[in-house]
């Protein structure tokens, strides 16, 4: 019997550093922080934790701007810190993930310093993407994703591509000394006990060597100039011959963004990566027939690659699910009692799970911070247009009944402000509330843990009522209702529910688990 290596079905939880604990009370969460709350991530329940970036930068995009990728940002901790939180994880029985951000650096990272300073067409320069424009023009017309243009022009008249900030400058993986450069990381935190990497922009690496403008189509179009470019395959599979030198099922997974849900099967070809983020059930909206086909196509697309799918729900860069489920001027909690029916088909379906921090608590996505508190980018460069991603990166209330709820010591002031009503929103407030989220999630992973360990990589869908899907692995059976009108329960004994059964009766924006064993 071959062994399941432990990344194919295992529950990872996004851990956005800044936002999750903050030991020293400067605002900013940190890795000691991490480390404090081990215990209520082993009981939560979770195999893995991933730590959004937490090396040296100046935070224009939260840390996704790397000023030096082998060092830790003071306001996150040092070294020390860091080689603690891996030890502890694993005493603890967590895997530790780390994000590694290849396809740019922060604008104040040396290598670009040295371009800035060397001349157009210099070795220095090389390490980038620079280009001529058209007279006034950018060399292409290809955004960038916070809005705006994709280059900027330096006085010298040579523009840099940033497909996001221009504080994040893309790299040149043409350039042979990139590649060494990442492998040579990859080794740095692999040598410290790192468990897995998830990749940043891991479609973005190589771009179209004509530079063909983009025109109408989308970023994420097949054929699109910008993503998934055919030679990114040949640095996974470089990066996989490393994972692979290392002993203890080391992984990685790719944050890789596609319209073409076929698309992703390339990035998990065998000697590839191990995983890749589907973002498709993310983006559906709460409908029988969007979920069922999303994970039919998903599994359709993985399957023949002999990887696992994964599923997300929410993360530290869209609307916090709670809030996308809601329904505005409808019932009150609509949007929680569907969050919580989700978790059981996300928790039901074959493959692992990506958990954000706070999804747990319930959190609602906070539409309110004042702009001048708003730290993302999207936010100033649309010139406060669109909001951005800030709310769901509101720091976590652990406890207490006032700001900044136990996520420092009292007198912290969180980088981002905690509303008020979060005080009926605490870990601590919710831990011994048989009906919170958090003991639902708790339990539903309790549950996930307790099936059995063979369930069938695919899934069946019995017919159900309209409005409603049975997505059925073997003996296990989750039923969800998306509508608002009980239906029948399907047969088997119930495992678990996430509201109140009716009779034999499954509630409306509900779920349950029941198996036939
Ligand atoms: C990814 C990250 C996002 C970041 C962007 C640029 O999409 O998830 O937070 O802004 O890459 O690094």
């Amino acid at each position: 019997m071959t062994r399941t290596p432990w990344w194919r079905d295992a529950v990872v939880y996004e851990v956005y550093v800044r936002s999750f604990a903050d030991s020293d009370g400067d605002g900013d969460g940190d890795l000691r922080g991490v480390r404090s709350r081990l215990g209520y991530l082993r009981d939560l329940g979770v195999d893995a934790l991933w730590l959004t970036p937490f090396y040296r930068s100046p935070l224009a995009d939260g840390g996704y701007d790397v000023a030096d990728y082998r060092a830790v940002d003071p306001r996150f901790g040092s070294l020390d810190d860091f080689d603690a939180l891996v030890a502890d994880a694993h005493a603890h029985g967590l895997r530790l993930m780390v994000d590694i951000v290849p396809n740019h650096t922060s604008d104040r990272h040396p290598w670009f310093r040295e371009a800035l300073a060397a001349p157009p067409g210099s070795p220095e320069r090389e390490r980038y993407v620079f280009r001529r424009g058209a007279g006034d023009a950018p060399p292409t017309d290809w955004p960038s994703a916070f809005g705006g243009p994709a280059w900027t022009r330096l006085p010298d008249g040579d523009w840099y591509l940033h497909l996001y900030a221009p504080e994040q400058p893309d790299l040149n993986w043409r350039d042979p000394r990139v590649r060494a450069e990442f492998e040579d990381i990859l080794r740095f935190w692999l040598d410290r006990g790192v468990d897995g990497f998830r990749i940043d922009v891991a479609a973005g690496l190589f771009k179209d060597p004509e530079f063909a403008d983009l025109g109408d189509r989308g970023r994420h179009s097949p054929g699109s100039p910008i993503y998934s470019r055919p030679e990114v395959h040949g640095v996974y599979r470089d990066w996989r011959r490393l994972l692979d030198s290392y002993d203890g099922d080391r992984m990685a997974i790719g944050e890789v963004w596609s319209d073409d849900t076929a698309n992703l099967a390339r990035y998990l070809r065998p000697d590839e990566l191990h995983q890749v983020f589907q973002f498709h059930l993310q983006l559906a909206p709460w409908s029988a027939d969007r979920f069922r086909a999303v994970v039919d196509e998903t599994i359709e697309a993985v399957a023949p690659t002999g990887a696992a799918p994964t599923w997300v729900l929410s993360s530290h860069d869209v609307v916090r699910h709670v809030t996308r489920y809601g329904l505005p001027g409808g019932p009150p909690g609509i949007g929680a009692a569907r969050a919580r029916a989700a978790l059981l088909f996300l928790l039901a379906l074959p493959g692992s799970a990506y958990l954000y921090q706070g999804e747990e608590l319930g959190l609602p996505e906070v539409m309110d911070i004042p702009g001048e508190a708003r730290r993302d980018p999207i936010w100033t460069r649309s010139g406060g247009t669109a909001l951005g991603r800030d709310g769901c990166r509101v720091p976590l209330p652990w406890s207490g009944t006032a700001a900044p709820f136990g996520f420092g010591p009292p007198a912290t002031n969180p980088w981002l402000p905690m509303p008020d009503a979060w005080r009926h929103y605490t870990a601590e407030a919710q831990e011994t509330d048989p009906d919170s989220m958090l003991t639902f999630y708790r339990r539903a992973l309790a549950q996930r843990r307790a099936l059995p360990p063979d369930l069938p990589g695919t899934v069946e869908w019995p017919d159900a009522p309209q409005g409603s899907l049975l997505l059925r692995r073997g003996p296990l059976t989750c039923a969800v209702n998306f509508g608002d009108r009980p239906i029948p329960l399907p047969p088997g004994r119930p495992l678990l529910t996430s509201a109140t059964l009716d009779g034999t009766l499954l509630p409306g924006s509900s779920a349950a688990w029941l198996t036939t064993t």
